[in-house]
């Protein structure tokens, strides 16, 4: 075996240095412990660098069979669990290049030939969240689809809506089930334009100012897939931005904790739901958790930590923009900080979407072989919770309004008959014609039919209201938009798709 620099000295700059390394100093500065979950983008990488760096003559065909030789060795060794991730290598990258060194020899030397760590990571970091990307991208229409076989389930169950937590109007629960889908088709969209950012190239940026090699930046793009709609390679245009840029990264975070933040409003809803208060729906034994005090106790665990993780993932957010704050041009040693916030965003907004998939749309009881729904639906007592808090007490102000009163004084008119009605303890539509017709004489039989909740949702028949053939139109909608999605697949949609 050839002479490794990285044998006898510990570091891959050691000639400069006359002093090892403290050993706190190489605790506190490695990464290796985090950043080797990315070693199979940056074998990627380098693969593909070596291939072009044999096509433009710049290390000869027995180096780059060498290399990409070595190179496959060693994955297989990490694959395989076989590796010995050294700290005193430092990262994921040093660590890798020092093995492949000890099996090519000098041909692992000429690897790094017109690179530089800087755009190592970067490249890094953007093919591994591409991959990210392409995951949740798939989970968000699982969870999409979950929620639309519920919903549709749900077109005639009726649901008090609310405003202010205050019974307002009732609502179909698929119609109120569609509002989640909406929000999550909107983060799988921004998903989709996150991801053109992400897949752009800084390799040959080198350090800061690119490389006096003739490297063939395009070619590298394309054998990493960093391309466009019609193929186009995809190269970050300024080596002191490409080294240093984590926009992509924190945009990732933003649709992510955007993400969270709906699944957080939706495990809210859940919670109450689930409570002895409302029991409009039950979580499957399977999702939820006692108590070790209370045996009568079943706990929302699951929506209440996905509530309690949002603000994890907000955080990372946060923590990746206080990062960023400040640094100057080019690379800093700040941006190794990028990393566990950034795998943690993804691990936890992936465990969520799949959990709540699971959760919703219930899957098949192996026991049994039966289709299980996560969660099943109490339609009476959401039902009833809908007939008190004068929920219809707007349908009977627009019956006004038709017959030629002017909104205002419908509306005035039926304040007073909510009054008379709570002074009476019942409900509007259980107070008799003659009764109604005090508050105004042009009220005839026909207002029980509107003063009724399903009279009440059928009537708000335009696009985007509750009426069921509204939410049967929508559920359709989305469907075939999801089927165009997966049809596509996320990994093929490298431009932003807006639907
Ligand atoms: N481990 C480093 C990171 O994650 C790799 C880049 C190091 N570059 C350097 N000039 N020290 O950012």
């Amino acid at each position: 075996m050839t002479h490794n620099q990285f044998d006898n000295k510990s570091q891959a700059w050691s000639a400069l240095f006359s002093e090892p390394m403290s050993e706190l100093v190489k605790r506190y500065t490695a990464s290796v412990h985090f950043d080797k979950r990315l070693w199979r983008a940056d074998i990627a990488g380098s693969l593909a660098h070596a291939e072009m760096l044999r096509a433009q003559d710049i290390i000869s065909s027995e180096d780059h069979r060498a290399i990409d030789e070595g190179l496959r060795a060693v994955a297989a060794e990490i694959e395989a669990g076989q590796f010995e991730w050294k700290l005193d290598l430092e990262d994921v990258h040093l660590n890798i290049e020092a093995r492949l060194t000890q099996i090519a020899g000098n041909a692992g030397k000429r690897l790094h030939t017109g690179r530089s760590r800087n755009d190592q990571v970067a490249t890094d970091v953007r093919l591994w969240l591409r991959g990210e990307i392409d995951q949740i991208s798939d989970l968000i229409c699982h969870l999409q689809t979950a929620l639309l076989d519920v919903a549709e389930q749900n077109i005639d169950v009726i649901l008090p809506g609310l405003t202010h937590l205050q019974v307002a109007q009732p609502v179909s629960f698929g119609h109120h089930l569609l509002a989640y889908v909406e929000m999550f088709s909107r983060d799988g969209e921004r998903m989709r334009e996150v991801r053109y950012r992400t897949n752009q190239l800084p390799l040959g940026s080198a350090a800061l100012a690119g490389t006096s090699y003739p490297l063939d930046r395009e070619r590298v793009a394309r054998t990493l897939g960093m391309v466009d709609g019609k193929g186009q390679a995809q190269l970050c245009q300024n080596s002191l931005d490409a080294v240093s840029d984590r926009d992509f990264a924190i945009e990732f975070s933003a649709a992510a904790a955007l993400c969270m933040v709906h699944i957080s409003r939706f495990s809210e809803e859940l919670i109450l739901w689930m409570s002895q208060n409302f029991a409009f729906v039950k979580i499957a034994d399977r999702f939820t958790t006692g108590s070790s005090i209370m045996p009568q106790k079943k706990n929302p665990d699951v929506p209440e930590l996905a509530r309690g993780k949002t603000g994890r993932v907000v955080g990372h957010l946060m923590g990746l923009m206080m990062l960023m704050k400040g640094q100057p041009l080019a690379y800093n040693k700040d941006n190794q900080e990028d990393k566990e916030p950034l795998f943690d965003t993804a691990d936890t907004l992936k465990d969520t979407l799949r959990i709540f998939a699971q959760m919703i749309g219930g899957q098949i009881n192996p026991a049994t072989g039966l289709a299980e729904g996560g969660i099943s639906v109490n339609a009476e007592t959401m039902e009833l919770a809908a007939t008190r808090g004068y929920a219809t007490a707007t349908d009977l102000a627009d019956y006004l309004v038709k017959k030629g009163i002017p909104f205002r004084d419908a509306h005035e008119t039926v304040a007073k008959a909510v009054k008379a009605a709570i002074a009476r303890k019942v409900e509007l539509s259980e107070l008799p014609l003659e009764s109604l017709q005090q508050f105004n004489p042009l009220i005839e039989n026909d207002v029980y039919e509107v003063l009724s909740l399903r009279g009440s949702l059928q009537s708000r028949d335009l696009v985007g209201g509750t009426a069921p053939n509204q939410v049967r139109l929508q559920i359709a909608r989305h469907r075939e938009r999801l089927q165009r999605q997966s049809g596509v697949g996320p990994a093929s949609t490298a431009r932003p798709v807006t639907t």
